[in-house]
């Protein structure tokens, strides 16, 4: 489970282990997280919010209000989170917590945090073995949150036991493990293709077609959304991603876009090429743009690399996932595809059937397996389509959604 690009709202409280709090920021800026930060006052006294606002790139929040009386949003803040840190939590918080509280920004996030919430508590020995703590720690867990055992070692006190705060790369281990148990594809890489190619006749005009990406791009957050490290090579297309965990590699023709697909292939567990590919390319392309005559004009075209057909040859391990849109005859072409590109199963599509196919927010698919069995879909939405061949594509695998 990677923390890319995910959205972590860090709330710090009022505990000597805060000074800690400045490293995970660190740590999970390292893990390429997009960090902001919440303190409460008394957590100003162990680590400055200077500190904190330098490491997180972020400006760090302690009140309702800012210096010029703006009002700090608690539940816009909250709603931009993926995931919610409290590291560490105080006794004194973790009551607030266990009781519904609202006397502070921390506490306000807390309470209108809709994401998963991590929390490290860290206090002395006899404060962390208390039954009030124990109970108001079992209240937590029993509310959806998740308690990061503090570890024994030496305590402030000069005590020695259970109580200190989980150290920050512990902490990251146990966020990332947890996140991935829930979800049935961490730990698999997925490739999708998706767009159309362009190919270059001169430097301003191209041969392209159609394509919005619309319906892979779906598949790719799909995909993403269930656990998978996604990579998505796109052609050019206008679309942008929702899901900010799938890495993006933008190409222009389809030799670009065959180098980046061959390049991750043997690395993937499953690609879905979905890309409208140009089947054809200008045979020379001129360097300067080419001026208007009397008379016709010819272009002479050849074959582009077929992409899906070349990883089909060098497949083992993958599952292998095509696209077949078609304007007649979609179950025989679809089926002799599969044969020839060496694939799984593939998706076909009509192009000429009314809300389907090219730049359409709706699809209605048709899914054939190697062993030549039909399954129609109804028409639905690009992102309903996506998630029935993601589905599909674990029920192969006999993964469990
Ligand atoms: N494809 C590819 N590289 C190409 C052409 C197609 O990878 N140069 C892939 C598409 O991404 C799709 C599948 O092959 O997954 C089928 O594409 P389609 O255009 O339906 O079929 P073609 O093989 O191009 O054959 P035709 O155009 O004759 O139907």
């Amino acid at each position: 489970m990677t923390l890319k690009n995910k959205h972590i709202l860090l709330g710090i409280t009022g505990g000597i282990a805060a000074y800690k709090s400045a490293h995970l920021v660190r740590l999970l800026i390292k893990e390429g997280a997009v960090v902001k930060v919440v303190t409460t006052k008394a957590a100003e006294e162990f680590v400055t919010a200077k500190t904190l606002s330098v490491l997180s790139k972020n400006e760090v929040i302690s009140d309702f209000f800012d210096a010029n009386n703006n009002w700090n949003n608690h539940v816009a803040l909250a709603e931009w989170a993926d995931v919610m840190i409290i590291a560490p939590l105080t006794a004194n918080t973790l009551s607030k917590f266990a009781a519904g509280a609202c006397d502070n920004i921390v506490t306000a996030c807390y309470l209108s945090a809709r994401s998963k919430v991590f929390a490290a508590p860290a206090m002395d020995l006899d404060m962390y073995r208390h039954p009030s703590t124990k109970k108001n720690l079992t209240t937590l867990q029993e509310h959806g949150n998740s308690i990061i055992p503090a570890e024994s070692g030496e305590l402030a006190s000069g005590l020695t036991g259970e109580g200190r705060m989980a150290e920050p790369e512990h902490i990251i281990e146990f966020i990332k493990k947890e996140l991935a148990e829930k979800l049935p594809l961490s730990g698999k890489k997925v490739l999708v293709n998706a767009g159309p190619t362009y190919e270059a006749i001169d430097p301003v005009r191209f041969i392209g077609n159609r394509s919005s990406g619309k319906m892979g791009i779906a598949i790719a957050e799909a995909f993403s959304k269930l656990g998978a490290e996604v990579t998505l090579v796109l052609g050019p297309s206008t679309q942008h991603l929702k899901e900010r965990s799938v890495t993006v590699i933008h190409v222009e023709s389809t030799e670009e876009m065959f180098k980046a697909c061959e390049s991750l292939f043997h690395d993937t567990d499953i690609a879905v090429l979905s890309a409208a590919v140009a089947d054809y390319r200008p045979k020379t392309v001129s360097g300067s743009k080419i001026k208007k005559k009397e008379g016709a004009f010819s272009l002479e075209l050849i074959k582009t690399i077929d992409i899906l057909e070349t990883l089909g040859k060098q497949k083992n391990k993958q599952l292998l996932v095509g696209f077949a849109l078609e304007t007649n005859d979609i179950i025989e072409y679809a089926k002799a595809k599969i044969k020839k590109k060496n694939l799984d199963f593939i998706v076909a599509n009509s192009a000429i059937e009314p809300d389907a196919g090219f730049g359409t927010d709706t699809n209605k698919i048709t899914i054939i397996d190697k062993h030549n069995k039909i399954t129609n879909f109804e028409l639905k939405s690009k992102q309903e389509a996506a998630n029935d061949i993601v589905a599909y594509a674990l029920k192969t695998l006999h993964i469990n959604a």
